[in-house]
């Protein structure tokens, strides 16, 4: 069995610390996460798990404890490396796509390479296989507002992919998708598992988390994990 890749330690994330809108979204959280795995975390709405995946991704810092990605302290690595480790192997899937409805589907996959410094050709030769894979070259230079959901969809996903990232994760993937829609989201979630992806999604849909692919399922109540 692999290692863990992903391990949260005693992570704690208190928003609005000290004012009295302070909130404790996540409390003393600890879990492992296997290399190659599907792993869910499932909970109640407001129980933390945005936020757990926010911090697992680098997107904001926790307040106690320590997250470590493919052997690395993440949280304390100065802030250029940190985000240096999460252009190198994350990659996101948001909960509404998060995609920019007036640039192309082009841009809008490229759009994580841009910091990255790689050439704009060396930038679309990689959107290219992606635009293939999805079956989206067609929409190439298409405005992302004018494609259907399941097209959104799969500009989401290879999104997440540009960067070659090992670990994806997912926020809610299938709130808001219809049935057909959510067939074909767990269709490419399990060709991106056979490829050897690390896949984290946050879930209320027992689609989701009583799914046979789901190697391990984490729940969630009131800031805490209660159960793996
Ligand atoms: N940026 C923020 N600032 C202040 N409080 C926040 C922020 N984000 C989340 N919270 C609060 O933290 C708690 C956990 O929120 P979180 O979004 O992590 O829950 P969730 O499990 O993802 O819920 P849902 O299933 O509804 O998406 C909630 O009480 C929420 O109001
Ligand atoms: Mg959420």
């Amino acid at each position: 069995m692999a290692g863990p890749i992903v391990e949260t330690v005693g992570v704690t994330k208190i928003y609005n610390r000290g004012k009295p809108n302070e909130v404790t979204a996540v409390k003393d959280a600890s879990l492992k996460i296997n290399e190659g795995s599907l792993a869910v975390l499932k909970g109640p709405s407001g129980s933390g798990k945005t936020t757990m995946l926010s911090v697992i991704g680098c997107l904001t810092a926790p307040t106690r404890g320590e997250v470590v990605i493919l052997g690395k302290k993440v949280s304390k690595l100065p802030e250029k490396f940190r985000n240096q480790h999460k252009r190198n192997h994350i990659g996101f899937i948001f909960q509404h796509f998060q995609l920019i409805g007036d640039m192309s589907v082009l841009d809008n996959i490229v759009l994580p390479l841009l910091p990255e410094g790689i050439s704009p050709k060396k930038r679309n030769k990689r959107a290219d296989r992606l635009l293939e894979q999805f079956n989206l070259t067609h929409r190439r230079h298409f405005k992302v507002r004018s494609l259907s959901g399941g097209e959104q969809q799969r500009v989401a996903i290879a999104r997440a992919l540009i960067n070659n990232a090992g670990i994806l994760l997912a926020d809610e993937p299938t709130a808001h998708l219809d049935s057909k829609l959510t067939g074909d989201l767990l269709d490419y979630i399990r060709q991106l598992k056979e490829a050897g992806h690390t896949i984290l999604i946050t879930s209320h849909d027992p689609i989701i988390y009583q799914n046979p692919m789901a190697d391990q399922v984490f729940e969630m109540k009131d800031a805490h994990i209660i159960s793996s």
